[in-house]
């Protein structure tokens, strides 16, 4: 830990507060999010529950887990689950996922009806099942199609802010990001995101900065930068490096919903506090826990809760041996159960500020439709899902990636 109060790694040790007035609100259209931060939209993760319990923690753009057009548009019941919302959650933010361009303008109207104030669309994913179809992160590819796919949605969106997420590109030899980012400007979308990483590196290595500040600087409408936010300073080192006007918070928060506060703190100039001791994470689990068996109901919420279990306790003193118990868990009593066993007076290790969470370090070759690198300027939607057992599995897929 560095010198004096704060809670940090060296990396962040000398790291100044923000000063009165150095980062403005994030616009979007009629939304003034502030601080400019974005909870990113994650399969099996930014649930209803999850956004909720995030937000208790301070303000933002919490944005929903990607949700297939497919499914969506077929009335698939998990998909209908996944997208929706409570009354009070505002602003509301749906990530979708589809490379149909009727198919999106038709779910952006319905989910523009719905009453909801943000659409994201996913041009990141690189799950194999996906790329090689020519879809998530293999769209940019052709700029011409991410142009019909936004037109489609800006048209449906009417007043409602429309944003991309994207990646670098492909891999180290087929970058992506400036040509489909002004496209996306020139169709209408009111920000980019940028997970300054190739499809094939996945989630390995450092997030490459230096591309998110190269996209500020060929951009008008706001960018909003992604990779490796573990600790609030460095979402004030990725705005001060990058030029950037939001940053996205992924992985970070996993296991960590107070990241928000400390958010929030640093951009209002306040030092945050450390981080809870173990007993007030419990508690804090036990609420998460309660709040996915009432949105999924007993079985799906508490299995759910299994990997949930892992990353709150990530890093702790026991937690090896504590996880495979937590693994066990079939009902909410077996969850209090086992967390009235933890020391709550054992402090947040410091080591598991950065430790990784949720995706491994392996990366990829990334699999494309034959011949699709030469074919940059072809505009065809590829084919997505059509059949109810298609799309079960390629939510599947989805929710793997
Ligand atoms: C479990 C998990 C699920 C994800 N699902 C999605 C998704 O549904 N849509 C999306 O655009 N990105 C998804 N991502 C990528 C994140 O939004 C984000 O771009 C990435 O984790 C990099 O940010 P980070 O370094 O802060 O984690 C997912 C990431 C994780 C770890």
């Amino acid at each position: 830990m560095s010198a004096g109060a704060r809670f940090s790694t060296e990396l962040n040790a000398d790291v100044p507060l923000a000063r009165p007035g150095e980062f403005r609100p994030l616009r979007l259209k009629h939304l003034n999010i502030v601080p400019p931060v974005v909870l990113a939209p994650m399969a099996g993760v930014t649930n209803y529950p999850f956004r909720a319990l995030c937000r208790q923690y301070g303000a933002g753009l919490y944005v929903s887990e990607m949700i297939t057009a497919r499914g969506f548009l077929m009335g698939n019941a998990l998909t209908a689950l996944l997208a929706s919302s409570q009354p009070g959650e505002s602003p509301r933010s749906i990530q979708v996922y589809g490379s149909d361009p009727k198919d999106l303008g038709l779910m952006v109207e319905r989910l523009v009806a719905e009453g909801v104030d943000h659409v994201d669309i996913n041009f990141g994913c690189p799950v194999r099942k996906v790329t090689s179809h020519g879809g998530g992160s293999a769209i940019p590819v052709k700029p011409r199609l991410v142009a019909r796919l936004v037109r489609a949605m800006v048209r449906s969106a009417k007043h409602v802010p429309v944003t991309i997420k994207m990646r670098k590109g492909i891999d180290d030899e087929l970058s992506t990001y400036l040509e489909a980012g002004k496209v996306a400007q020139e169709e209408g979308a009111s920000a980019v995101g940028l997970h300054a990483r190739t499809a094939a590196q996945l989630y390995a290595g450092e997030a490459d900065w230096d591309a998110i500040a190269d996209l500020k600087s060929h951009l008008a409408i706001p960018v909003l930068g992604n990779g490796d936010i573990w600790e609030a300073f460095d979402a004030l080192r990725m705005m001060r490096a990058t030029g950037c006007d939001a940053v996205i918070v992924g992985r970070g928060c996993l296991g960590r919903p107070w990241l928000f506060r400390e958010l929030s703190d640093v951009f209002s100039g306040r030092e945050p506090a450390p981080p809870p001791r173990l007993g007030e994470i419990a508690a804090i689990m036990l609420d998460h826990g309660e709040r996915m068996v009432e949105f999924f109901g007993p079985r799906m919420g508490i299995l759910q809760m299994r990997k949930w279990t892992s990353w709150y306790t990530k890093g702790f003193r026991g937690s090896a041996a504590l996880r495979a118990k937590m693994m066990e868990i079939e009902s909410l009593a077996d969850l209090r159960a086992l967390v009235a066993g933890l020391d709550g007076e054992e402090a947040f290790p410091l080591h598991a500020l950065r430790a990784h969470r949720g995706k491994g370090t392996r990366v990829q070759k990334v699999s494309l439709p034959e011949g699709y690198r030469e074919a940059r300027d072809d505009d065809t939607p590829p084919r997505g899902p059509h059949l109810e057992s298609e799309i079960a599995a390629w939510e599947a897929a989805l929710n793997s990636g």
